[in-house]
């Protein structure tokens, strides 16, 4: 899937909020892209732009390709063709996302009915393979079970479960752990790890947890208000931050043994209001780097690490990156 230039904006008869500013990305077959950055940036909204699931009030413009096809603009037909086939998402809200009234096998059946075209019965039984696929002990039991029977690990790798039944190529999984118990985090970690080992999933995994990056990313986009400001393959992103903004998140991560009773860095200043898209560095009022350049023009998303020629390369937009050649002292994570 190749996002290029994606802009969302939101329009009300006050104001015009620009949630998403341009944001370009790839994912390929089996990789795993992590989505990082503060409340409100525009993670959720950028997925909800791809599945075509946008409220009326938002206008999208640039280009969504999967696959080839080009989504933005598609009408709703082809993109319920594809939803749910082609692409899905786990939804950040796994406990309003089910519907209550439902069997948990007749939520997950109503998906390969609808687009494999299966029979009530076979539609069951690939249910309970799904169940299974997800680590759900007794599915066969549990099949006929409602959404307020199981616990909310169960509930998330149900809602995991709906998403891929039929093995969609590309899985968007907004927050699938937050909220959960590190152990329930483990197991649906390990769960997508399966699926993108077995299938080929390519999957956009949108977290909070910079510990959650680290165990299951393969790459990382960080996002700051609307923009995405550094991108970069998960260990080089980790080891060597160029964007001040990623510097403060990573610095601002607890690591056991060595903090002391050293206070944890914060990154000082809020986010910006999303109603104006200025001509500049959006993160220049919090920045420590800041300078004229930052406020008088918008840094380009430009090369900012070593050129392998080959693997995926690093990117970051702006104009005073931290340098490359970090110490060990120095690097922040
Ligand atoms: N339907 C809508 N109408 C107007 N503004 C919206 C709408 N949906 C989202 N927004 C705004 O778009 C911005 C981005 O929201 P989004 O939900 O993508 O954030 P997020 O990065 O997913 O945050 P979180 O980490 O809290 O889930 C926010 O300012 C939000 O208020
Ligand atoms: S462009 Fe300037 S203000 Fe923005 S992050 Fe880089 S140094 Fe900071
Ligand atoms: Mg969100």
């Amino acid at each position: 899937m190749s996002v290029r230039d994606l802009a969302v904006s939101f329009r009300s008869d006050t104001r015009t909020v620009h949630a998403v500013d341009h944001v370009s990305y790839e994912v390929a077959p089996g990789e795993v892209l992590a989505v990082v950055g503060e409340s409100g940036c525009g993670k959720s909204v950028t997925s909800m732009a791809v599945m075509g699931l946008l409220p009326p009030s938002a206008s999208v413009t640039g280009s969504i390709r999967l696959a080839g096809r080009e989504l933005v603009g598609a009408p709703e037909k082809e993109l319920q063709r594809h939803r749910g086939k082609d692409m899905a998402m786990i939804f950040q809200e796994p406990m309003t996302s089910l519907n209550p009234v439902l069997t948990i096998g007749r939520q997950i059946g109503e998906v390969v009915r609808r687009h494999q075209g299966l029979s009530k019965k076979d539609a069951r039984a690939r249910a309970v393979e799904l169940l299974d696929l997800v680590g759900i002990p007794a599915p066969r039991q549990r099949v006929d079970e409602y959404p307020h029977q199981l616990s909310g690990g169960m509930r998330q790798r149900v809602m995991i479960a709906v998403a891929v039944a039929c093995d969609p190529a590309v899985l968007i999984a907004d927050e699938p752990t937050t909220a959960l118990d590190v152990t329930v985090q483990a197991g649906i970690l390990e769960v997508l790890r399966s699926l993108r080992e077995r299938l080929g999933t390519a999957i956009v995994l949108i977290t909070h947890d910079l510990g959650v990056v680290a165990d299951a990313a393969d790459r990382v986009m960080v996002m700051y208000a609307g923009r995405a400001v550094e991108e970069a393959p998960v260990d080089e992103l980790f080891a060597r931050p160029r964007h001040p903004y990623t510097h403060g998140l990573l610095g601002a991560v607890l690591r056991p043994g060595g903090e002391g009773k050293r206070r944890l860095p914060e990154i000082p200043g809020l986010v910006p209001g999303l109603d104006v898209q200025p001509d500049a560095c959006t993160f220049a009022p919090r920045c420590p780097r800041a300078d004229d350049t930052c406020t008088a023009a918008r840094p380009g998303f430009t090369p900012a690490g070593p050129d392998t020629g080959t693997g995926p390369v690093h990117r970051a937009a702006c104009w005073h990156p931290h340098p490359t050649a970090t110490t060990a002292e120095e690097a922040p994570a």
